[in-house]
């Protein structure tokens, strides 16, 4: 059976021109109804559609050109890493489903993030996403390649990357075919200038298990997980319709049974997997109480012990008293 992303490539690589220096930006993304499952893993195909809200100037800015000593190399925030350091070796490897179809072309790839390090956010969406970018406008493919086609490309360097193509929000479609034709994402193309984002860090290191390690094991092992693909769809179609009603009061409360849903996957899993830290469920029960007082604020959890909050703008000054370590972003500022 055939990977569409893969034929993409290759179909659009036949118009391939002389590599030059391309540079783009992509932004990071939190996702409002969460990626947790694969239902195909070389094709990295998920078991549900999800959604996302883009972290406007908070990404990755990544320029792909010909090397020109004949050699590889992968920079990070101005640093050469060595090739086989995780981050050298996952961005070249994705690098080589293109120059399959371009000979040898060595590369040079250089990417900055500009999220913060204290925001303990992991850059794997917008990096992907934006290496995406670059590559085909290295390779002059920018013109041949849509949006949605390079969000289909994006998905095979890391799911979350599928969403990072378009600022505000989106939605990755499962897809159903076996190939993966279907499965990428398209903007809502709504704008919600209320709409604020607060990071609040509590573990800004490395994470423990990578999500896709810990998605995987949870698909394996955890006999919750039976009841998350059917539940997860129709919270990703109730937040969608929430969104596009602009009722915060729908969306809210969702978003976070979302996130506790998930991750009550996780510890149901055998081991049990758990990325939230005693520090996490402090903020939870603090963010709980508050709301008994009527802030009207939500949170949502991924792959680490972080917690995001979602609010209006006239929540703004309230989320910040009570969390004043909070990071807020404007999702909808243009960056
Ligand atoms: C919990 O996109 O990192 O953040 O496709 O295996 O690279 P791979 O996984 P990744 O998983 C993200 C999981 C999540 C939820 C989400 O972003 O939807």
């Amino acid at each position: 059976m055939s990977d569409a992303a893969k034929q993409l490539i290759g179909t659009a690589m036949t118009s391939a021109s002389v590599p030059k220096p391309f540079a783009a930006y992509a932004p990071s993304n939190i996702a409002l109804s969460k990626y947790w499952g694969k239902r195909d893993h070389a094709r990295n195909l998920p078991l549900n559609s999800s959604l996302s809200i883009s972290l406007a100037d908070w990404g990755s800015h990544t320029q792909v050109s010909p090397s020109d000593d004949g050699q590889d190399h992968v920079t990070l925030g101005g640093k050469e890493l060595a090739l086989d350091t995780p981050f050298a070796a996952k961005a070249l490897r994705f690098a080589d489903l293109f120059r399959t179809h371009a000979a040898s072309a060595p590369l040079r790839i250089d990417t900055n993030n500009t999220i913060p390090t204290a925001a303990g956010l992991a850059s794997s969406a917008s990096g992907f996403a934006a290496l995406t970018r670059a590559i085909c406008g290295c390779f002059g493919l920018t013109e041949t390649l849509s949006e949605a086609q390079m969000s289909l490309i994006a998905r095979l360097g890391s799911g979350s990357a599928t969403r990072s193509f378009w600022h505000g929000f989106v939605r990755w479609d499962k897809g159903t075919r076996e190939d993966g034709a279907d499965s990428f994402a398209h903007p809502l193309d709504l704008n919600w200038p209320e709409f604020r984002i607060a990071i609040l860090p509590v573990d800004v290191g490395p994470k423990s298990q990578s999500s896709r390690d810990g998605m995987n094991h949870t698909v394996v092992t955890s006999p919750l997980f039976n009841s998350w693909p059917d539940q997860a769809e129709a919270d990703c179609a109730a937040i969608e319709s929430a969104i596009k009603e602009q009722d915060f009061e729908t969306l809210g409360p969702l978003v976070e049974a979302n996130a506790l849903a998930m991750h009550a996957t996780m510890q149901a899993a055998r081991p049990a997997l758990t990325y939230l830290t005693s520090e996490s469920w402090t903020l939870l029960e603090r963010l709980w109480r508050a709301r008994q007082d009527g802030l009207r604020a939500f949170a949502t959890m991924d792959a680490g012990a972080n917690i995001k909050l979602i609010f209006l703008k006239q929540a703004a000054t309230d989320v910040m008293e009570i969390f004043p370590q909070a990071q807020m972003i404007d999702p909808f500022s243009k960056p």
